[in-house]
């Protein structure tokens, strides 16, 4: 097991748009467990590959932030959504802040599980959002993309704000 060091923004490779993932050998398998323990250390409910500086198509999502409930998704892709609702997100690279964003309530989505074998899910609600989140950061998207020109203004200040003190 080794803990991972999560980027925060403003660095560079979390505006990245990542690459997918093609092999899933020894190597990848170590890469997953490493992101699951960074997660859970973190105290995240989800984390994605670039923001530990790894520019892949990879997440893992714990909405309940339940050991042994995590899944790791590779390569996805939501291909249906339906609903919208406004709602709050924290995310590691931007300690203390929380954006209020609005999101799909539901979602199917294809990806590959850490075997590398296609998955087909519906999605909904607290679990569809935190993989919309996670999935902004593999198109280098962040939570302060995702909101209007006064919210970002305000959130950057407060972002910056506290940095200072
Ligand atoms: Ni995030």
């Amino acid at each position: 097991m080794a803990l991972l060091k999560v980027l925060i923004y403003p660095n560079p490779v979390l505006t990245q748009q990542a690459l997918p993932l093609e092999s899933f050998g020894p190597r990848e398998q170590k890469l997953f467990d490493d992101l699951v323990d960074t997660m859970y250390h973190e105290d995240g409910v989800g984390l994605a590959a670039p923001q530990v500086g790894i520019s892949q198509r990879i997440l893992i999502v714990s909405p309940r932030a339940k050991r042994g409930e995590e899944e790791v998704v590779v390569n996805p892709v939501i291909y249906e959504s339906r609903g919208q609702e406004i709602g709050p997100e924290g995310c590691l690279s931007f300690p203390g802040l929380t954006a209020e964003v609005m999101r799909a309530t539901r979602i199917r989505v294809r990806y590959q599980d850490r075997e590398g074998k296609p998955v087909d899910r519906e999605l909904k609600d607290f679990f569809a959002r935190v993989i919309q989140h996670e999935m902004d950061h593999l198109d280098g998207i962040t939570l302060i993309d995702r909101v209007d020109f006064n919210q970002r203004m305000k959130l950057l200040s407060q972002y910056q704000q506290q940095a200072q003190d």
